[in-house]
């Protein structure tokens, strides 16, 4: 079978935006910054996306365009070894396990989404009223099945049709759309009133909030929201020619990345400052806090839906992202048709979310150490699974396959930016041999010893 390519540099810069930016940028990066006291976290977050995050990104990139094949495949070949083909398979096994829980979440935003359609998100006059309304939905088994189904099927959908027909096609389409909501979304909050003090906020530090969690959670969520450590971005580098010049493709995604998240939160302050509400709710804040905020401002039946639009979109092209290693490895390895794939990991796929769908009603009782097996599998994901294929991604890049190599196969296409600027070899050498793999094993230290 004849590997796929994508068809122009666009496709794969707004594919490759398409996984990064998700749920994490446009819900988890606002409520983390509510929580940990506005701009000091913003400050650290950055700082873990430009030593930890870029270079990793960069790095998994590199290994797919090498290796040409699914991640199991392109470890094996550049780590020489069927131990390092072993730990590329680990990380499309992550991908697959995120897949099946970020489906079941995804799904209430799906079904959140039909609610502010039908204008039931509008009438809410306290949080009480509107946590009460989201708990109500919930706890029905059928609520959260048929939409982690209809989610996982659009997603499935559009990876039948293959990386240009399919995946390319969907970014092409769902990206812009996602950037006119978004922008449309922030000239609005931008006219709210106490829209000043959101932005403060946002952008004056305030360090006595970070603490050492802060920090975590901010290398964590760089990690995250690149699509880091799940054979997301090996497997999407496979699909790309050698001219490519991955300086100039990836900076943007990166700063696409960074913007869309500073813009979501901006939006979502504005919006919950402008009447006076406070936006350190957590994870509830798009859920609870939101739907107040829509009962009370002008053209309210219309923000939710395009909010929750936002969100849904932003959530299909990371998940097809998060399943696409795992078609890659059966095309790859056991020549499985892709039709045929995409129906078997997607089967497997919905199987495997349903126990997170029912961990809020049926199962909420079926707990480990009082944790559900939705919040266990993301804690799994999020403090195990990603970092350890980072790691594994740093030291294939920085130490088996070898610095030289991976930077020498990072400057190909872009021969003329690295010449001009002699620092980013040094950059990213220090970070694939060092800044990456220590950051990332002293989240692992600090899992496993607290
Ligand atoms: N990057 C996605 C987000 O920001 O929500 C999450 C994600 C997508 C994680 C794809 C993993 C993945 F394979």
């Amino acid at each position: 079978m004849k590997r796929e390519s994508w068809g122009s540099r666009l496709g794969f810069i707004l594919a490759v935006a398409g996984s990064a930016i998700g749920l994490a940028n446009i819900w988890r990066f606002p409520y983390l910054v509510g929580m940990f006291g506005g701009a000091g976290f913003v400050f650290v977050y950055f700082a873990s996306l430009l030593i930890v995050g870029f270079p990793v990104l960069m790095a998994e990139i590199c290994i797919g365009r090498a290796g040409k094949k699914d991640p199991s495949g392109s470890f094996a070949v550049l780590g020489r070894s069927k131990r390092w083909g072993f730990m590329g398979k680990i990380t499309i096994f992550t991908g697959f396990w995120v897949s099946a829980f970020y489906s079941a979440v995804a799904g209430w935003i799906i079904g959140y989404l039909y609610e502010a359609l039908k204008g039931n998100l509008t009438h809410f006059r306290s949080t009480a009223d509107s946590m009460a309304h989201f708990e109500g939905l919930l706890a029905s088994p059928a609520f959260t099945l048929v939409t982690h189904f209809v989610f996982l099927g659009i997603s499935a959908g559009i990876l039948l049709f293959g990386i240009r027909r399919g995946i390319e096609r969907a970014n092409k389409f769902l990206m812009p759309l996602l950037f006119a909501i978004l922008i449309l979304l922030l000239i609005y909050g931008l006219t709210l009133p106490r829209a000043g003090d959101a932005l403060t906020f946002l952008f004056k530090p305030n360090f006595s909030a970070l603490t050492p969690l802060a920090i975590l959670s901010a290398l964590g969520q760089s990690f995250f929201t690149l699509s880091l450590g799940q054979g997301t971005m090996a497997t999407y580098g496979s699909y790309l020619d050698k001219k490519e010049n991955l300086i100039f493709s990836c900076v943007p995604i990166l700063i696409m990345d960074t913007l869309v998240s500073i813009i979501g939160a901006a939006v979502i302050f504005t919006i919950v400052f402008s009447v006076g509400m406070s936006p350190d709710a957590g994870p509830g804040l798009i859920f609870h806090t939101l739907p107040v905020v829509f009962s009370q401002i002008p053209l309210g039946y219309i923000l939710a839906p395009a909010f929750f639009l936002l969100i849904a979109v932003a959530a299909i092209t990371s998940e097809i992202s998060a399943i696409e290693p795992s078609i890659s490895y059966l095309i790859d390895e056991w020549q499985v048709p892709r039709k045929k794939a995409v129906m078997i990991v997607s089967t497997l796929i919905f199987l495997l979310g349903i126990p997170s769908a029912l961990s809020v009603n049926l199962l909420s009782n079926f707990t480990l150490y009082g944790v559900n097996f939705l919040d266990g599998a993301g804690w799994l994901a999020s403090n195990l699974l990603i970092p350890l294929g980072g790691l594994f991604a740093t030291i294939l890049a920085g130490w088996r396959w070898g610095a030289k190599a991976s930077i020498e196969e990072l400057s190909y296409g872009a021969e003329e930016v690295m010449a001009k600027n002699s620092w980013l070899k040094g950059y990213f050498w220090f970070c694939f041999k060092f800044s990456a793999p220590v950051l990332i094993t002293i989240v692992f230290l600090h899992v496993l010893l607290s």
